[in-house]
């Protein structure tokens, strides 16, 4: 199949915080790659994003900050539609669905499916507020963990156990903002009955659809073979597209239903605003266009299942030809994470790396988390410049363009006779284009960078071998060829990575004074005529010094020693005792023999994460056979005592009566009594007064 039209999404952000490195490495940075090499090629070509400004995220944002969801979503959209900007991702559109035209398009698309009979209409039993007239999600439930019984459990997880849960399973659920208790209230909702659509996407996916990456292929596999399920498409929530449809007040439409329509809106707005493009529903209806979703992996049931679903009940539509998925992108070894500040955040990066755009976006292809999740670290992203960008790339036309200068007054020299190694020299280069647009044609781009910068390799080798600085005095003429094939090479550079690196393309152009390059002209060794003037020279890349990468590193540290901090408060916070055991008697009680003792020595029990071996003096010496003064026992509590010698001298509870064990090859005899804290970290009991060792507790 030939396209005609390229129309190439990237998953629209939910406008509740400002984007991060693992947003540009997953998503946007491999779509802007990909459109800006079609833009090259002149294929036409639209790129479609905006934010995703309902849905809960960002009423929880708002909450938290004290201010309106208009607020949190005007405040994000324009930070992240800037650093969209300030990275150089070309969007044709940058949109947003709380605009009039979003609002009325994905209405007018819930009422034509509605119309259609394409929804089932369903009544369940949900959590409601009474008190604030609200029906709750699942993580603003709280309540009782049904196993671990701590309390503060949220309606999806246990934090304390684990445990994965649903609301109904909490004991006592509260809403977690009000503290108020949840009772349980039947409410209707639509339902795209997606098991309907299950054979024509079996269809579509598995049999006509195998070169998909094997990361988005399987998932949908392991979704269909699970069988599909109706899915709600409205909600009971105060922020979002009022459901069109009489009797359904106070209910909007579920996020994940007007935020992939936000792309056929907004394809709608620039067309409106563009009619040069042609219609918007040319783009999105007409076969001959190809439809390409660029996401990250949490996003990949919406993409491939629901969202053609969607367009498929709407009919009309044509549906995504491939979805390019990226796994996840570490940060230092930890998940990066919004609410916990473990990110490189783009505006906060162009504030501390200023005009080194370039610099992230090739360390984000290089380690692009394709196939598998990737890490990123900043030691990695100092050598990746320094070693690759500037002692390779900047390095090689620098020495280009500085020789031409002195040599040829900054004109490109003639090449005359070329000897077998600049002929072996030039076929190596022209082999890169080939390579390159296949990969990226395969959304391979991470490899596709590689065999781009393999031209910078190949250009620095061959400086470094001919060594025209030493024919200077000689052989002017070889120093002129040398030195063209050398710009040849600079100005395939600047072909090659104009969609990886716009920015140092652009200047390179500009060093080279050329206005603009097609793609299709990669390979040629023809590009700069003799004779032709060359522009000033800057430097493309510069050396980032160890303090600069240690200050980041810093950073990371003080933020996850302050995450730590507040973890501990919050464990603390949410902390309740036990619940008091079954009723007992005194003479239970008395059954349990416990005694006062001071501990003589304390130390790890080798071969032994968690046991200490305390020696107590027990006030008991001469019960025992000479020789044997003290009593051993053994504990577990290693984990809580790193520095176990601290318990020596003190006086300290224990359990005299229980039968001797041995463990580890050594005899326990007793049990000391300790109190675990909130967060398992268990402390010796002791008494407010010393008494006399052996002296009884009761
Ligand atoms: O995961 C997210 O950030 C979603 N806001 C992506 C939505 S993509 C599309 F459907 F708009
Ligand atoms: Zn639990």
């Amino acid at each position: 199949m030939v396209f005609k039209r390229n129309l190439i999404t990237a998953a629209l952000p939910y406008a509740n915080g400002p984007v991060h490195i693992g947003h540009l490495a997953g998503v946007y940075v491999p779509a802007d790659i990909y459109v800006r090499y079609l833009r090259l090629k002149h294929r036409p070509v639209l790129f479609i994003g905006g934010s995703d400004e309902h849905g809960v995220p960002v009423t929880i944002r708002a909450r938290k900050e004290g201010i309106t969801v208009q607020e949190v979503v005007d405040r994000y959209h324009n930070l992240i539609k800037k650093s969209f900007e300030d990275f150089g991702i070309s969007f044709d559109i940058y949109s947003r669905t709380t605009s009039s035209i979003h609002h009325q398009f994905a209405s007018d698309y819930f009422k034509h499916l509605y119309d259609n009979g394409k929804f089932i209409e369903q009544i369940s039993e949900q959590f409601y507020d009474e008190q604030t007239g609200h029906f709750l999600t699942d993580r603003n439930i709280r309540g009782e963990c049904p196993h671990c019984h701590s309390l503060g459990a949220y309606g999806d997880q246990c934090e304390k156990c684990g445990s994965t849960l649903s609301p109904e399973e909490l004991i006592n659920p509260y809403n977690a903002e009000t503290g108020n208790p949840l009772v349980k209230k039947a409410t209707k909702h639509w339902y795209l009955p997606l098991e309907q659509h299950e054979p024509w996407l079996r269809e579509w996916i598995l049999e006509n659809h195998k070169e998909w990456r094997s990361n988005v292929y399987g998932q949908c596999k392991s979704w269909l073979d699970g069988g599909l399920r109706p899915r709600a498409v409205t909600r009971d929530l105060d922020w979002g597209i009022p459901v069109p449809v009489e009797g359904a007040e106070g209910k909007v439409l579920y996020v994940w239903f007007d935020a992939p329509i936000g792309y056929i809106s907004n394809t709608k707005e620039l067309c409106d605003q563009h009619p040069e493009l042609g219609s918007w529903e040319t783009w999105w209806k007409d076969p001959e266009t190809r439809l390409i979703h660029f996401i990250g992996k949490d996003n990949i049931v919406f993409h491939c299942i629901v969202f053609p679903a969607m367009l498929k009940a709407h009919g009309d539509y044509i549906l995504p030809d491939n979805v390019p998925s990226n796994e996840f992108l570490n940060l230092e070894g930890d998940k990066i994470s919004t609410s916990r500040n473990w990110a490189v955040w783009l505006n906060e990066y162009l504030v501390d790396m200023p005009g080194k755009q370039d610099v992230l976006r090739y360390v984000l292809t290089a380690n692009a988390p394709e196939t598998k999740d990737n890490d990123f670290t900043w030691k990695d992203y100092q050598a990746r410049n320094n070693n690759e960008l500037v002692a390779i790339f900047g390095n090689f036309v620098n020495r280009a363009m500085k020789l031409t200068e002195k040599y040829f007054e900054g004109k490109v020299p003639t090449a005359t006779e070329l000897t077998d190694y600049d002929r072996q020299t030039l076929e190596d280069f022209c082999h890169v284009k080939e390579r390159v647009e296949t990969l990226l044609e395969e959304f391979k781009f991470r490899d596709a960078q590689k065999e781009a910068m393999e031209l910078a390799r190949i250009g620095n080798k061959y400086l470094a071998e001919t060594e025209p600085w030493k024919l200077a005095k000689t052989d002017m003429e070889r120093v002129g060829t040398i030195l063209n094939l050398s710009l040849q090479i600079s100005a395939n550079l600047a072909i090659a990575f104009e969609p990886f690196l716009p920015f140092s393309a652009e200047k390179l152009r500009g060093m080279l004074n050329m206005q603009s390059f097609d793609w299709d002209q990669l390979g040629q060794t023809d590009l700069l005529p003799a004779g032709h003037q060359l522009g000033e020279s800057v430097l493309l890349f510069e050396k980032i010094e160890d303090e600069v990468i240690q200050k980041q590193i810093d950073r990371l540290e003080r933020i996850k020693k302050e995450n730590e901090q507040k973890e501990q408060e919050e464990i603390l916070k949410n902390w309740r005792p036990d619940p008091i055991k079954a009723d007992t008697s005194i003479d239970e009680f008395d059954k349990t023999d416990i005694r006062v003792g001071t501990v003589i020595a304390c130390e790890k029990v080798k071969k032994s994460d968690k046991l200490l071996r305390l020696t107590i003096d027990d006030g008991m010496a001469d019960t025992r056979s000479e020789g044997q003064p003290y009593r051993t026992i053994l504990s577990g509590i290693a984990l809580s005592y790193p520095n176990p010698e601290v318990l020596v001298g003190k006086q300290i509870l224990f359990i005299a009566n229980f039968p001797p064990r041995k463990m580890m090859g050594i005899e326990s005899q007793g049990m000391v009594l300790s109190a675990v804290d909130a967060n398992g970290k268990l402390v010796v009991t002791s008494l407010t007064a010393p008494v006399k060792n052996g002296a009884q507790v009761g």
